[in-house]
């Protein structure tokens, strides 16, 4: 049996909220851990983060972007519909210090990420100060949510079309040249996003935790696809992350490698259309068939 969809909302263009059926992963998710899914049997593993549980209902929220074949396919699902299956939790929980200023900086669809560890770093006592980040207001996701949790949010988009303008860089940089004493920084977004937060931390030796995104596969530490580069050593990102020392990440090997695989989900991206165009254009010629009969 899969595991069913109870209620799915469109957050922001191609960004969806989806609440599924997962008692297991419900009762035993911590902040920062994530699932691997299949949307059916013959399809690609692929990541998402626990973003929120709810223990007693036996559900746990996801929220993802539309980027490839397999979000595609996730976005064909609806309240009712069944995920084939979800692993997890998968991945090391983040490590919540207690009375501590923790600024926590998210990028996009990282804001999903931030959202659960505001809660968990809020509930164990410390200060939070949230700097969320979009291209343009239409999509900038889970602002409400993690306002009401969060002592400070400060909202950029790099437009202006919405809060301050410019990246999240320039109001962390802001926030440490004010004088705000901020004892850790965790990060997630954009893989150059995250990249240039550290170097903005490093400076001032503000330990820096960053969640970092390769393609995973098996989720087990068995496969390597998941290998980055963490203070000259490999690391399996599936088992001993996804959240490490920022400082100590080599960025430009993971962006290399997450460029690795793109003709080949290009080409499965396009096979996917090419073939839902096919099976729209056999029930319109069905459907024309049955009226003219
Ligand atoms: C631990 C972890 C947690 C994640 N949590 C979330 C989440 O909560 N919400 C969410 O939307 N996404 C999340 N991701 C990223 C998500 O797994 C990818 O977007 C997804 O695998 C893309 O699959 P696809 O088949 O739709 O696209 P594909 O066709 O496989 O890829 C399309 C493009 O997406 C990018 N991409 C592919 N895989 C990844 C990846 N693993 N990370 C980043 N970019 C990728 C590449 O640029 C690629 O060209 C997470 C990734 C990891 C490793
Ligand atoms: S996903 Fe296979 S080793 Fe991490």
């Amino acid at each position: 049996m899969g595991n069913r969809i109870v209620y799915a909302k469109e957050l922001a263009p191609k960004t969806r909220l989806l609440e599924v059926e997962a008692d297991h992963i419900a009762k035993r998710g911590q902040a920062g851990q994530f699932i691997i899914l299949r949307v059916n049997d013959e399809g690609e593993r692929i990541p998402l983060t626990i973003a929120n549980r709810n223990p007693d209902k036996g559900t746990i929220t996801l929220v993802y972007q539309e980027v490839g074949k397999t979000t595609e396919m996730l976005s064909q699902l609806d309240v009712g519909d069944e995920i084939h299956d979800l692993a997890g939790p998968l991945g090391k929980a983040t490590e919540i210090p207690t009375g501590k200023t923790v600024c926590c900086v998210g990028g996009g669809i990282g804001n999903a990420v931030v959202w659960p560890q505001v809660q968990a770093l809020k509930e164990s006592g410390n200060r939070v100060i949230a700097i969320l980040g979009a291209r343009t207001k239409e999509l900038l996701i889970l602002e409400e949510e993690i306002m009401s949790l969060a002592d400070v949010t400060i909202t950029t988009t790099d437009d202006g079309s919405y809060g301050r303008k410019g990246m999240v860089t320039h109001a962390l940089e802001d926030l440490i040249d004010e004088g705000e004493k901020i004892d850790e920084v965790i990060t997630i977004g954009p893989v150059v996003m995250m990249k240039f937060v550290c170097r903005t931390t490093e400076p001032h030796g503000i330990p820096t935790q960053a969640s970092l995104n390769p393609i995973m596969v098996d989720g087990t530490g068995m496969c390597g696809a998941c290998r980055v580069t963490v203070g000259g050593e490999t690391r399996f990102a599936c088992v001993e992350g996804p959240e490490f020392d920022g400082h100590q990440v080599d960025f430009d090997e993971l962006i290399t490698r997450l460029a690795y695989y793109q003709p080949e989900e290009r080409a499965a991206s396009d096979a996917y259309h090419r073939c839902r165009m096919e099976e729209a254009a056999d029930k319109a010629t069905a459907e024309h068939l049955g009226t003219d009969r």
